[in-house]
């Protein structure tokens, strides 16, 4: 190669339009439910998926163990997937850690919290109710949006873990226990005595169950809440911020990463993979690349 060619070639590398990236965070399925919302709304970004399912589930995990598990997960996944934004797809681990990344991270991120404040506009019987995890449920967070945007409004929660292995039960066969859903429901809908019109899921692996759960409950119409088109919109926003391109040709590729070990996540992932071709409904990715991370 000359001087020449490696001017022009240079100046090809230069104007190559970026691609925005975006890391999303969760303990298993539930970073599919918000990867989903960010790929229909913006078209033109890749997005890394991070099931951490070496440490699943997070809602039985310590504060302090949580909390340390996001630094280190990001510590190593930023110089490996260099993402202009992260999303922590996952309110059990929102709703501690955040402060700590966004004290030692650079990058902008984005949490995902329970979305008590569009449920208490929609209400018109007063009674909301909240699936979560326990871990959620008993959040000082949790606590400070009711206090903050439900003062008004009576809200009743549920913290299932039940619910969470479900929705991974959910990724690999479909065909899940009903009655454990209507169980977990009932749990919630019997606290209240005036009916429960919204309910919020408070757990990103839940928006996977939504239909299967309204299914449950064929006797009064409930409207389910969740944070996901909300996040997407934060997203577009800082990407904006960023000032990187977020129209474009949709990306063709999800890439998919697990923790643990190659032998001990090869099922997961293979399901992970499997479900993923179909679930992005309105736009079907031509490769989902699947890779393991030991940590
Ligand atoms: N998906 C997570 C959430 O939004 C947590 C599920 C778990 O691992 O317990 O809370």
């Amino acid at each position: 190669m000359n001087n020449a060619d490696l001017l022009i070639s240079n100046i090809a590398v230069k104007s190559m339009p970026t691609t925005p990236k975006i890391l999303v965070l969760d303990s298993g399925a539930g970073c599919l439910s918000i990867a989903k919302e960010i790929s229909q709304l913006i078209s033109h970004v890749d997005i890394t998926c991070f099931a951490d399912i070496a440490m699943f589930p997070y809602g039985t995990l310590s504060d302090e163990i949580l909390v340390a598990r996001q630094v280190n997960l990001v510590s190593y996944l930023a110089p490996i997937v260099k993402p202009d934004l992260v999303v922590v797809a996952c309110n059990t681990a929102s709703t501690v850690a955040l402060d700590a990344l966004r004290n030692k991270f650079d990058m902008p991120f984005i949490g995902v919290v329970p979305a008590i404040k569009p449920a208490v506009k929609l209400t018109r019987s007063g009674a909301i109710g909240v699936l979560a995890t326990p871990a959620t449920v008993k959040r000082p967070y949790t606590q400070q949006l009711i206090g903050e945007f439900a003062d008004k409004t009576e809200v009743f929660m549920h913290g299932s873990n039940k619910l969470v292995l479900l929705s991974e039960q959910y990724i690999v066969s479909r065909n899940i226990d009903s009655s454990i859903l209507k169980h977990e429901l009932n749990l919630l809908l019997k606290k209240s005595v005036k009916p429960i019109d919204v309910v919020v899921l408070a757990c990103t692996h839940f928006p996977l169950l939504q239909q299967l759960l309204a299914n449950e409950n064929t006797d009064s119409s409930i409207q389910w809440v969740d944070s996901g088109r909300a996040i997407a919109q934060r997203a577009q926003f800082w990407l904006g911020e960023l000032k990187l391109p977020t129209a474009g040709e949709h990306a063709k590729k999800l890439e998919l990463r697990f923790s643990g070990t190659k032998q001990s996540v090869l099922a997961a992932a293979n399901n992970y993979a499997n479900f993923a071709a179909t679930y992005f409904a309105r736009h079907q990715y031509k490769s989902i690349i699947v890779h393991t991370d030991d940590i």
